[in-house]
């Protein structure tokens, strides 16, 4: 039973009750039958034999009376024999020649004798089967006098039953139909999407996730929940390993890049084309790229591992940021930028200090980067509500709407070439994202093309 299917074991527990009902049903039909049945006979023997002991108490054993026995006689199946001697029932009379059979055992011919009347049934040698006897006493002013005795083959009895028991049998058959019929659906609709189930199941663990569950569709009830969380799963793992094939695309392609360059310079210096000096100055500028895109993807792997532990400790937020616009001075003025602070030096964070640099390491490189020349930077630092909230505006070529929510994604830029030749990775706001999740805290990003882009940041204060 234990390796047996869901199948099997529904079948047969199935077929069990099936089989427990229908020797039930036919048990205690019969049962019934005969009870009903045999007492309706006795009730019957019975009634005729008050009659005829009424016309023996009025008339005696005249004419009539042997008339109406003659007419008992005459109904084929019943047997009834009157005798003016009790005794004789005892001996095995009147059937002479099974004198040694007694019709009826000597304790009842005693309750004959005391008046009584005796219903038994028994197997009787004369009639070769079971018969139905009732036998009645006879008075004669108060007399015992005689004896009727009326006797019926159980056979004749159980004639009619056969023939019903026909039409049970058959409506028993159907109703068994019926029920195999009806359970065939029952076990199909509950099993049939756990078979699927199993099956997708297999072919995920060996990595085909394109499997989806569909003879559930439409059903609300527990399998069709469950089936649906199924889906949902496969959907969700489709998906994990979409990325993950994507993200490993983006990577060989992301390192390939600069290794190409580098390859392509050195040779052009080797074979003479490139003046050294440029070549070399190049093959720098792409190893560091390649150094920063390493150490970008160590970061991500570290932050999106589940063992990765931040750092707990309060920060001056205002000090944290103006360090970090320091630091960018340089590039700034280069571009004629305007660098507007407006900082809540009150406002106390709790996080990682070096984490929370480089988000906004991160993000001011993007605002400079992709900032026109001669417009404000703006840096804001408050409070909303019980967190902390940091803006950063800028004043350039914005991101369209419709890749706003792109941005944060590993590897995307809005243009390719042009991060390129700024030296982006298009790995910082997927990195900025990931360290602000893991402090709790929150990242949006607006924008409008041509003009500007805000990048606004809520987190716990201390
Ligand atoms: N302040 C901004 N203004 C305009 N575009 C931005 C800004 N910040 C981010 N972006 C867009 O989002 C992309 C992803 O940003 P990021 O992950 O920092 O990558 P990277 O700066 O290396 O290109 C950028 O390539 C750019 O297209
Ligand atoms: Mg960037």
């Amino acid at each position: 039973m234990k390796n047996w299917s869901i199948k099997a074991k529904v079948w047969s527990a199935i077929f069990a009750i099936i089989v427990a009902v229908s020797v039930g049903a036919l048990a205690m039909t019969f049962f019934l039958y005969e009870r009903l049945y045999i007492d309706k006979q006795i009730d019957r023997l019975f009634m005729e034999g008050q009659e005829l002991r009424t016309v023996y108490a009025e008339h005696g054993a005249n004419d009539y009376f042997f008339e109406r026995i003659q007419w008992a006689n005459d109904s084929k199946e019943l047997t009834l024999t009157y005798t003016e001697d009790p005794m004789q029932l005892g001996s095995g009379s009147p059937f002479e020649p099974f004198a040694n059979e007694h019709l009826i055992t000597f304790d009842e011919r005693q309750q004959l004798l005391e008046g009584e009347t005796v219903v038994m049934i028994r197997e009787n040698a004369y009639f070769e089967q079971k018969i139905l006897g009732v036998a009645l006493p006879l008075f004669d002013n108060e007399q015992l006098a005689g004896a009727l005795f009326f006797s019926l083959p159980l056979s004749d009895v159980y004639e009619p039953f056969l023939n019903v028991g026909k039409i049970l049998l058959l409506s028993l058959s159907t109703i068994i139909l019926l029920i195999i019929l009806i359970c065939k659906k029952v076990v199909n609709h509950v099993v049939t999407p756990l078979t699927d189930m199993k099956e997708a199941a297999i072919q995920m663990a060996k990595g085909d996730f394109s499997l989806r569950i569909s003879s559930t569709r439409s059903r609300k009830d527990e399998i069709g929940q469950l089936a649906e969380s199924f889906n949902t799963l496969s959907s969700s793992l489709e998906r994990v390993e979409e990325k993950r094939r994507e993200f490993l695309a983006d990577v060989s392609h992301e390192l390939r890049t600069p290794l190409s360059y580098m390859k392509g310079y050195a040779e052009g210096v080797e074979e003479g084309v490139i003046d050294p000096s440029k070549g070399l100055s190049i093959i720098q500028k792409e190893a560091n790229r390649l150094e920063r895109l390493v150490n970008d993807l160590l970061d991500l792997a570290q932050l999106e591992g589940e063992s990765y532990v931040m750092k707990d400790e309060p920060i001056a937020f205002a000090q944290l940021v103006y360090e970090v616009v320091e630091q960018f001075r340089y590039l700034a003025a280069q571009k004629r930028l305007q660098v507007h602070l407006d900082l809540d030096e009150d406002v106390i964070i709790s996080g990682d200090p070096d984490r929370i640099e480089q988000v906004i390491r991160n993000l001011l490189d993007n605002a400079i980067k992709y900032a026109h020349e001669e417009t404000t930077i703006s840096l804001t630092i408050g409070r909303e509500g019980s967190r902390a909230q940091f803006i950063l505006s800028d004043q350039g070529i914005g991101i369209p709407e419709d890749k706003l929510a792109l941005v944060f994604e590993r590897f995307y830029r809005v243009n390719k070439s042009r991060s390129r030749k700024k030296g982006g990775t298009g790995l910082g706001l997927a990195i900025a994202s990931q360290i602000i999740k893991k402090h709790g805290g929150t990242i949006d990003i607006t924008s409008q093309e041509l003009k500007g882009t805000t990048v606004t940041i809520t987190l716990k204060t201390l």
